[in-house]
């Protein structure tokens, strides 16, 4: 399992649950290579991680969409991007900045370049760039991003991607993140607590990881209590959810009864100071 599959993983879940999800275009993602690995994850670690991922996505396209009409456009600053598909579903007066490592970001700019010509996706104003979160200076990072940002406010996304970063690289993200904003922009990040490291699910999670790590692909298994983000330089903590509880309102035919037999992933969104 290389950190790229995850990615297109994700946007095959997301494609099972439009509905939920919201996003009509994950589908164009789809390949029968990431398909064929699907059951095996559902079955070896939690049947409800399509349900899960797709509810993500649409707690973060709803915040998303509202901020962007509460100001008339902006710009999206998505932080390990894969292939999530907001852009698309938000209105035209917003402009992107897709951010990946770069074999993630020359293979998305090939093919929404290509549906873009086909007629598959509307238009949208996008910028891509790959960094390396690990790699990469604090100073590149706002050095490269900064002349991108074309249109203010910043939704800055961190989605996803927390799990597989440490402490110090997270830290040195919300740095680069307080560089990029301004008063009144925001941070919507995602990450599970420590307290989920003692379940069964979360044991399969990191099993299955290790069990399929094919190419030595390495990466941390962080977790993050609530405590940090009331802490986090420079913002202040607007709202969290999780996953279980966004379940009731937006997928309760799925009726998911146990918080500690799924994984259960926490949201957050930070209001620039
Ligand atoms: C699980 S995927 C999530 C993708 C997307 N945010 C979503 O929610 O659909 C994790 C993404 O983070 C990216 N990523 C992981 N580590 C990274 C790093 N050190 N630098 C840049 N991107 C990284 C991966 O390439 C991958 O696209």
């Amino acid at each position: 399992m290389q950190i790229h599959e995850t990615a297109f993983i994700i946007s095959t879940y997301r494609s099972y649950h439009e509905d939920i999800s919201k996003d009509t275009y994950a589908k164009l993602w789809n390949n029968a290579r990431t398909e064929a690995l699907i059951p095996g994850i559902l079955n070896n670690i939690s049947k409800e991680e399509s349900i899960l991922h797709s509810i993500r996505n649409r707690f973060f396209y709803e915040r998303m969409k509202s901020f962007f009409e509460k100001n008339n456009g902006g710009t999206l600053i998505n932080f390990g991007a894969g292939f999530s598909m907001y852009q698309f579903l938000l209105d035209d007066t917003v402009s992107t900045i897709e951010i990946d490592k770069k074999d993630i970001i020359d293979y998305k700019k090939q093919k929404v370049h290509l549906w873009t010509k086909e007629g598959k996706l509307p238009k949208r104003n996008i910028h891509y760039t790959s960094l390396d979160f690990n790699l990469d200076s604090e100073k590149e990072m706002i050095i490269s991003l900064k002349k991108l940002i074309a249109e203010k406010p910043t939704f800055i996304l961190l989605e996803g991607v927390l799990f597989f970063l440490n402490r110090k690289i997270t830290n040195k993200l919300f740095r680069v993140f307080k560089q990029l904003q301004n008063p009144g922009d925001i941070v919507g990040s995602v990450s599970y607590l420590p307290e989920i490291e003692k379940t069964e699910v979360y044991k399969r999670l990191l099993n299955y990881f290790d069990s399929n790590n094919d190419t030595n692909d390495t990466f941390s298994h962080q977790t993050i209590p609530n405590s940090y983000y009331n802490q986090v330089e420079g913002y202040t903590l607007k709202e969290q959810a999780d996953e279980y509880n966004l379940s009731k309102m937006y997928a309760p035919e799925f009726d998911i009864k146990n918080k500690d037999q799924i994984l259960n992933e926490h949201l957050y969104l930070l209001e620039r100071n």
